[in-house]
């Protein structure tokens, strides 16, 4: 055990770990755990050597600004290492990407600019055309531009390969790998095409991604969307070599937030999105196999920066994403249903510091009133500022004393058209029979329930 003089120098040598909980055919399965680096992915390698090369070449100046397009973890790593070394930083992320990351980007005082994950490359809002423009306009400036850096692969070629092959002691068959800026698939693939020439190379890409159908089939396709963060490609950067990749597998959002979760469950390792797509490639491909083979692929980032969106039912099922009973009716709009335990209420019995403390921990803006199981009232942020305003004492008034009473109950066969009038009037709708509560379903819960069915 050593002491480092710098977070930087605790960089990369992650560990590696067997899993023993998923069924491998005749594989075993091995796992790097990125997520394992201080800014939480392996990324924080790409940052120390991109910086590292800049300064060397010239590119960045004492109090230069770097700037970088990034889905986020980059940005993690490259906060980490301007911040060590005195640069200011500024960042532009898609708005699909998940708040815990921006949180964290901006603690670590970069200046983060978010732009739109709709529109593809070549358009002004695009994140890496963003990143452009702003080092063109920002003085004394460098565009790290992980997309066609050739540090990216080199650090894997050079750092990630040799740390695998000797944890693996020479033995490995395959390595499954995504692709975001394509540097670790370019390096690791050039360092084992050497060093290990019969390893191969396995693409885990999100459905929607251009990638799979490239490396499978050599063509060219339109990109769709996915929720996966930081891997799958709508183009191919150019730093980017598929030549070296044999074969790829197209793995559904649904799959992958599945298996983020049971790689907790089982083997107790707290991933990133990311890591539920490489984990389902890596099974299918050992699963594939007829003769034992060392399968490596990543973690490559901590689920920690995920907590609200993938380990988040309320989430999942906003996307579609959790097997969830369907019942054809106004109960499969209920965000959080009541018999999951997942909803939030208080008791009329409650004071008002408490409904506001719930309010604030779980980020809703109303809550039911439940006593002995039934809904007695609903209970409202303009209900509660209204109770205390000029009296803050009344913090300590009851639910009871300001809650509203006249409630707006459907039942669940109601039509959809009949709750839209009692949003028109600022309302939600609570979704009960004469002997259940099943939940509220409020605007947002409509408009999820519509975009999903308008895809
Ligand atoms: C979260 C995350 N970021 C990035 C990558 C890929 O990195 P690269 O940009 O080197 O292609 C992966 C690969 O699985 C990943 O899971």
């Amino acid at each position: 055990m050593t002491i480092a003089n710098s977070v930087l120098e605790m960089i990369g040598n992650t560990p590696m770990l067997k899993l023993n909980h998923f069924d491998t055919g005749p594989c075993e399965l091995f796992v790097k755990m990125e997520n394992q680096n201080p800014g939480g992915s392996i990324k924080d390698r790409i940052a120390v050597t991109m910086i590292d090369a800049a300064e060397k070449e010239g590119k960045i100046k004492p109090g230069g600004t770097i700037i970088e397009a990034t889905a986020g973890n980059t940005g993690l790593g490259l906060g980490l290492v301007a911040a060590q070394k005195g640069y200011k930083l500024v960042l532009v992320i898609p708005d699909k990407m998940s708040p815990e990351k921006i949180r964290h980007i901006r603690a670590m005082g970069a200046d983060v600019r978010i732009t739109r994950s709709d529109v593809q490359k070549g358009h002004p809002e695009y994140y890496q055309d963003y990143a452009a423009r702003l080092a063109r306009e920002i003085p004394n400036s460098f565009y790290i531009d992980q997309f066609s850096n050739s540090n990216n692969p080199l650090t894997h070629e050079t750092q990630t390969g040799p740390e695998i092959l000797a944890q693996m002691e020479g033995k490995i068959d395959a390595m499954v790998v995504g692709v975001g800026s394509s540097g670790t698939v370019t390096g690791l693939g050039r360092f084992f095409k050497k060093h290990a020439p019969n390893c191969e190379m396995v693409l885990a890409d999100p459905v929607g991604s251009i990638l799979t159908e490239m490396v499978n089939n050599g063509r060219m396709t339109e990109a769709g969307s996915w929720l996966v963060e930081g891997i799958g490609e709508d183009f191919v950067p150019s730093i980017c070599d598929l030549d070296l990749v044999h074969k790829a597998y197209a793995i559904s959002d649904k799959e992958a937030f599945q298996l983020q979760r049971e790689l907790l469950e089982k083997e107790g390792v707290m991933g990133g999105s990311s890591a539920g797509t490489l984990l389902a490639a890596a099974i299918k491909y050992c699963q594939e196999q007829t003769t034992p083979k060392r399968v490596v692929t990543f973690v490559c980032d901590t689920g920690n920066k995920y907590l609200s969106k993938s380990f988040n039912d309320a989430w999942l099922a906003d996307q579609g994403l959790l097997s969830r009973e369907l019942f054809g009716d106004l109960r499969d709009l209920i965000a959080r249903p009541a018999d999951t335990g997942d909803i939030v209420t208080v008791t009329s019995d409650d004071n008002l510091i408490t409904t506001y403390k719930r309010m604030r921990m779980f980020d809703v803006s109303q809550l039911p009133v439940m006593d002995s199981g039934k809904v007695v009232g609903l209970i409202d942020e303009s209900d509660i500022l209204l109770g205390i305003y000029g009296h803050k004492e009344n913090f300590n008034k009851k639910v009871s004393e300001v809650m509203v009473t006249d409630l707006d109950i459907v039942p669940p066969r109601a039509d959809i058209d009949t709750i839209l009038p009692l949003f028109k009037q600022d309302k939600i709708a609570i979704v009960a029979d004469s002997d259940t509560f099943y939940g509220l379903i409020t605007q947002i819960d409509l408009i999820n329930h519509l975009r999903k069915t308008a895809i």
